[in-house]
C-alpha cells in the first residue's frame, strides 16, 4: 500500500499509472474507517486497476469547531483496515497541504440540493464538501468515485456538482451499511455513550415504521406521527424529519407515482449528531 502526504507525489504516481492505462477508483473519507467504508472500498476494488482513498478531516465542512474538534482520529487503526482490503493507495494530506495559507470554502450553487435539510441545519456544510471533493478530483483525477448513501443529500450534490462542472468520472453511490440493530454506520458512533448505543437503532426503527405505513398515509400525517415518536425518547431529540423526492430534496405533501422518495433523519443521542435515511416505494 502506497500512503502520500504531498499532493505533489501523488500526482507524480498516478500520473504514470494513468499512462499503463490503469483506472482510477476513488473512496474519499474522513477517516475512522468502518465496514461502511470497507464495503466502498471492497466495491472500487472491483470495477478498476486502482482503489485511492483519501482520509482528511475537511475543517471547512463544520459549521460547530468542538464538533471537528472531538472528530475521532484513529489513523494507526484505519491503515491496518485499509492495508487489510488491500487498498492501493492512500493520501492524508495535512490542512496545509489542502489549503494553503486560506481555509475557506468556495461558494456553489448546487441548483437548491445545498437549502434542503443538512444545508438548513449546518450553514456553510456543502460549499465546504463541495470544495474539498472538488480538489480531491483535480488531484486524484478518477475514473469513479464511490460514496456512501447515508449522506445521500451529500451524494445527490456531489453529482450536480460533477454534472455543473462537467467533471469527467461516474459518481457511484452505494447502500447504508448497518449494525445488527439497524444503526447506520458513522464514524460518530464511536462517541455515543453506552446508553446513547442502545437507544440509537431507534431510529432506524422509526425509519422502517414509516416505509411500511408510507402507502396508507400521507407525508404530514407520518410526519407528525414520528416528531410524536420523538417526543416519547427522552434519550433522543429529533432535529429533523422529512420526506422528499430524491431528485429534488424537496419536502413533499403530494405523493406522484413516477417519482423516488425518501424519509430522512436527524437526531441527538446525547452530543451527537446522528443522520439516517431509508428509501420509500
Ligand atoms: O462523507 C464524508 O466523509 C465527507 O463529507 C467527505 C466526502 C470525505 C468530504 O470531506
Amino acid at each position: 500500500m502506497n500512503v502520500f502526504k504531498l499532493k505533489s507525489e501523488l500526482e507524480a504516481f498516478l500520473g504514470l499509472q494513468k499512462k499503463e492505462n490503469k483506472t482510477i477508483g476513488f473512496v474519499p473519507t474522513m477517516g475512522a474507517l468502518h465496514r461502511g467504508h470497507l464495503s466502498l472500498i471492497e466495491s472500487a476494488k472491483l470495477k478498476n486497476s486502482l482503489v485511492v482513498v483519501s482520509i482528511f478531516v475537511n475543517p471547512t465542512q463544520f459549521d460547530n469547531s468542538d464538533d471537528l474538534k472531538k472528530y475521532p482520529k484513529p489513523l494507526e487503526n484505519d491503515l491496518k483496515l485499509l492495508k487489510q482490503v488491500k487498498c492501493d493507495v492512500v493520501f492524508i494530506p495535512d490542512v496545509k497541504e489542502i489549503y494553503s495559507k486560506k481555509i475557506t470554502s468556495q461558494n456553489f450553487d448546487f441548483d437548491g440540493l445545498e437549502l434542503e435539510m443538512e444545508g438548513k441545519h449546518r450553514e456553510g456544510h456543502f460549499d465546504g464538501v463541495g470544495t474539498i471533493v472538488k480538489k480531491l478530483f483535480e488531484i486524484i483525477k478518477p475514473d469513479n468515485a464511490y460514496f456512501g448513501e447515508k449522506d445521500f443529500q451529500q451524494l445527490q450534490i456531489i453529482k450536480k456538482l460533477v454534472k455543473k462542472l462537467n467533471i469527467p468520472l461516474k459518481i457511484i453511490g452505494l447502500p447504508i451499511y448497518r449494525e445488527s440493530n439497524g444503526l447506520a454506520m458513522s464514524s460518530r458512533n464511536s462517541r455515543l455513550s453506552e446508553q446513547h448505543k442502545k437507544a440509537a437503532p431507534f431510529i432506524y426503527e422509526v425509519l422502517r415504521d414509516t416505509q411500511q405505513r408510507f402507502t396508507s398515509k400521507t407525508p404530514k400525517e407520518l410526519t407528525l406521527w414520528v416528531e410524536e415518536k420523538f417526543k416519547n425518547n427522552e434519550l433522543l431529540q429529533l432535529e429533523y424529519f422529512t420526506i422528499a423526492e430524491e431528485e429534488t430534496l424537496k419536502t413533499t405533501e403530494n405523493i406522484q407515482p413516477n417519482k423516488n422518495y425518501r424519509a430522512f433523519i436527524a437526531a441527538y443521542a446525547g452530543n451527537v449528531r446522528l443522520i439516517d435515511n431509508i428509501r420509500l416505494q
